[in-house]
């Protein structure tokens, strides 16, 4: 029989013994506690550098996202210019059709009565007609090129030859005179695959327009660089005349957009930019008023996939 010494020691055991497991529990579930919170940890961790990673590719998209929506809208802006231009096209080559036929009716008579005219002072106004007359041709045809430019008849070229040539043409004109003319392209600038006849074209409209805006005593130059980068030409007519001012600026390329009352066409910019384009090519205009303006055209080197009839593969044309 136990005494009350052995009851009290069997409880004292039992007790210590519930304690102990009571204890193991308790540690177990801690342990088991700790290790579920490191796990947690260790997953919000994680969520988080996602969520900073998703951050940082979230950034560039919606640059990318608002860099979009900005060229789409500019591309709008540019089809619908197209889209008006195409108008205009399609109604300037019907109009130029209907007036250059009789138009040239009229010159070939008018020169017929100029041959058998005695009388000097009707022979000069004749002429007059006839010049006014031609002028409308001109303008007809200026118009006919820039609604339906050709295509392209591709050759190499060398620049620095084209630009003399060019040049040549206009040697003696009266607008040139007591004006400094300068063709810096350098003679070993490589070969350009390009349309030899519209590049001409270009260059006489951009060099015209500088020789009206520059008094004597001011200077032309045509310059021209490789830009390696982009395998492209660069060239540059630059004058030291009157400028463009910054209202009449962005309207230099619109057809029959001219400042010149009663002498200019306005068609000067606006083929060329039609010709530079079908080069897959860019024109720009900057300008100082009373400093000066440059011209730059880019053209590529090489022509890919272009609509074109080519001439012989190393034939230099100029
Ligand atoms: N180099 C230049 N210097 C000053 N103005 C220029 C120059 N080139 C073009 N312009 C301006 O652009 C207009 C349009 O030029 P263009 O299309 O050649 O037509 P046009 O010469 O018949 O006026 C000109 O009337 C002129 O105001
Ligand atoms: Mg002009």
């Amino acid at each position: 029989m136990l005494g009350v010494a052995g009851r009290t020691a069997f409880g004292f055991a039992a007790t210590t013994l519930a304690a102990v497991a009571l204890f193991r529990a308790h540690t177990r579930r801690f342990f088991r506690l700790t290790t579920e919170l490191k796990r947690t940890h260790r997953r919000a961790m994680q969520l988080e550098r996602e969520r900073d990673q998703a951050q940082q590719e979230l950034w560039p998209r919606l640059c990318e996202e608002r860099e979009l929506h900005q060229q789409k809208i500019q591309f709008q802006a540019q089809l619908s210019e197209y889209e008006k231009y195409a108008a205009l096209a399609q109604l300037a080559l019907g109009a130029a059709h209907e007036i250059n036929n009789p138009l040239l009716g009229i010159l070939s008579h008018l020169e017929l009565e100029l041959k058998a005219s005695t009388d000097p002072e009707q022979g000069l106004e004749i002429e007059q007609c006839i010049a006014g007359a031609k002028r409308i041709s001109a303008t007809l045809r200026g118009l006919v090129n820039y609604a339906r430019p050709g295509p392209l008849m591709l050759s190499r070229i060398n620049l620095h030859r084209l630009v003399a040539d060019t040049l040549g043409y206009l040697e003696g004109q009266p607008l040139l005179r007591g004006k400094q003319v300068e063709n810096q392209v350098p003679p070993d600038l490589p070969p350009i695959r390009a349309d030899a006849n519209q590049l001409s074209q270009v260059l006489m409209n951009l060099l015209l327009n500088a020789a009206e805006a520059t008094v004597a005593g001011g200077k032309i130059a045509i310059a021209a660089d490789r830009l390696t980068l982009v395998d492209s030409i660069e060239i540059r007519v630059t004058d030291t005349g009157c400028g463009i001012a910054p209202d009449v600026l962005p309207h230099v390329f619109e057809p029959f957009f001219t400042t010149k009352r009663g002498k200019g066409t306005g068609l000067g910019m606006s083929i060329s930019q039609a010709y530079v384009r079908s080069h897959n090519g860019e024109i720009r205009v900057d300008s100082v008023v009373d400093r000066g303006t440059t011209v730059t055209l880019t053209l590529p080197i090489r022509q890919v996939n272009a609509d074109s009839n080519e001439t012989e593969e190393n034939e230099v044309v100029v």
